[in-house]
């Protein structure tokens, strides 16, 4: 099979858009489906719903041309060979995967179907799915010849993931039947061939034509796995870090020194080492519980992710207590905050540890001056501005006059701060940072009250429990 696929991607979130645009980017025609109007037309127009960096350049590129919008389910399920579904999968009540998008769009496709078509589960879902929308479709009077389901999990991580798309650490597909393997495989060719790399204005990345992304071939339902186990393994690894933070913090010695020292070990690596206020995002806290949920289901008592959790909920505690340290008592406290989306580099504010943190700030009575580069719409949507909460367009202008300024995500932004406008910009130079963004031996020289997360700080020198705890 050569040459390109059409494709319909239904759903146009975070996946499914950015899918959608690289498909079309590496040669695909492509349809993008979701049953918001609004989305579709603004989509239609030019417009982009969410912050993310090539985005905008592919969807000019494409738009039109290789790359549809619509809401017609029908038509595009028929003008389709592939069909990717990328719908959302909240969290239910009880922690597992709430299916009910997946389900209704499988139902809306079967009762389409007028050929051969392959149904691609894009989404993160629990293992079993593929089962489920098999039976779907079946229900619906399709004939088993007419389809097949297959898993391709996605790795992309918010605020890189068209780099993230195109260049990829493997890709997996996992497929029951031959022919519905090899249309996956061809729709991916241009990547596993290195074509795509080798190609003018292409995206760059860290692969290149002799160094292609690796096809994982397996079940549909390893598939499924391997993409909840990935997440809840970067996250046990996240809340393995901040543990091991804390127990720096009480020792007196440097994460950043221990996670390098971790991280030289090529059996650890040295990603996702990195020790904050805790993981956030539409992912990882979804995926770990409803792994966790699904392994439940199948007898297997997976009480490490209960540990994961529990340890990523502390660790925002743990920060706030630290600002408490800092500041005594918070009641009319002027805050600086910079960070409000999970991370550097999105607007997605989803359970954002940031903003967890500025909900209890305002609870306590402090008054809240924040800035994110790109966040600032959607927390407004969370937490609405007012005399309490401002929001500002400029980091210095949520320093000003503030007693203390809080860092709760990295932005490459905060990394490149004019420290000393900083510290005669604050009321008090007091700087808490929940991403360990700078040196405190250059902070304490600057005259900051600097304090950061499993780094011996100044409180750790004040606190007399600390050191008797290790006398020699
Ligand atoms: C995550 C995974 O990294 C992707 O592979 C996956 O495809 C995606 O979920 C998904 O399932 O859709 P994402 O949620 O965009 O991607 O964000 P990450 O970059 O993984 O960060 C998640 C959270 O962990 C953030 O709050 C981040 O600040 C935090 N983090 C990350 C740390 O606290 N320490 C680290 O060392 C790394």
């Amino acid at each position: 099979m050569k040459g390109p696929i059409s494709i319909a991607v239904v759903g146009s979130g975070y996946v499914g858009l950015v899918a959608a645009a690289c498909f079309a980017e590496i040669g695909h025609r492509v349809i993008c489906v979701d049953n918001d109007e609004e989305k579709v037309s603004t989509l239609q127009n030019g417009g982009i719903p969410i912050h993310e960096e090539y985005l905008p350049e592919l969807i000019q590129r494409h738009r039109g041309d290789r790359l549809q919008f619509t809401s017609d389910l029908r038509a595009a399920t028929q003008a389709a060979q592939a069909i990717f579904i990328a719908v959302g999968t909240p969290q239910s009540s009880s922690g597992s995967a709430d299916l009910s998008y997946v389900d209704a769009v499988a139902s809306e496709i079967a009762r389409s179907i007028d050929g051969y078509k392959v149904l691609v589960e894009k989404s993160t879902v629990p293992v079993y799915t593929n089962e489920w929308i098999r039976r779907v479709i079946e229900r619906n009077g399709v004939p088993k010849e007419l389809f097949d389901v297959t898993s391709n999990p996605e790795f992309l991580r918010e605020g890189t993931a068209v780099v993230d798309f195109l260049h990829p650490d493997r890709i997996v597909l996992g497929a029951a039947t031959e022919r519905a393997s090899d249309l996956l495989q061809a729709i991916y060719r241009p990547l596993t061939v290195g074509e795509y790399y080798g190609a003018e204005n292409a995206v760059p990345g860290p692969r290149g034509q002799n160094d292609t992304p690796p096809v994982l071939l397996t079940s549909t339902k390893a598939a499924e796995i391997i993409k909840h186990a990935s997440n809840a393994f970067l996250a046990t690894k996240i809340s393995f870090i901040n543990v091991v933070a804390n127990v720096c913090e009480a020792a007196g010695a440097d994460v950043e020194e221990v996670a390098r020292g971790l991280g030289m070990d090529t059996r650890i690596g040295p990603k996702f080492l990195r020790a904050g206020i805790g993981y956030g995002g539409s992912c990882f806290p979804k995926d770990v519980a409803a792994f966790r949920h699904v392994a439940e289901q199948v007898g297997v008592d997976f009480t490490l992710l209960r540990e994961v959790e529990k340890i990523n909920e502390e660790q925002k505690q743990r920060f706030f207590r630290k600002v408490r340290s800092a500041l005594w008592t918070f009641r009319g406290k002027k805050i600086g905050v910079l960070g409000l989306a999970f991370k550097g580099g999105t607007d997605d504010v989803r359970e954002s540890p940031a903003l967890d943190i500025v909900q209890q700030l305002l609870k306590e009575g402090c008054i809240v001056t924040a800035y994110d580069p790109a966040a600032e719409e959607r927390s407004k949507e969370l937490i609405p501005p007012g005399p309490q909460m401002r929001y500002v367009s400029d980091p210095y202008d949520a320093a000003q006059d503030a007693d203390a300024l809080l860092i709760l995500n990295d932005w490459q932004e905060f990394l490149e701060l004019d420290l000393e406008r900083l510290h005669y910009t604050l009321r008090y130079p007091i700087l808490i940072d929940g991403r360990n963004l700078y040196d405190p031996g250059r902070m304490a020289q600057m005259g900051f009250t600097y304090l950061s997360v499993g780094r011996p700080g100044p409180m750790h020198a004040l606190d007399p429990a600390i050191s008797s705890r290790f006398t020699l």
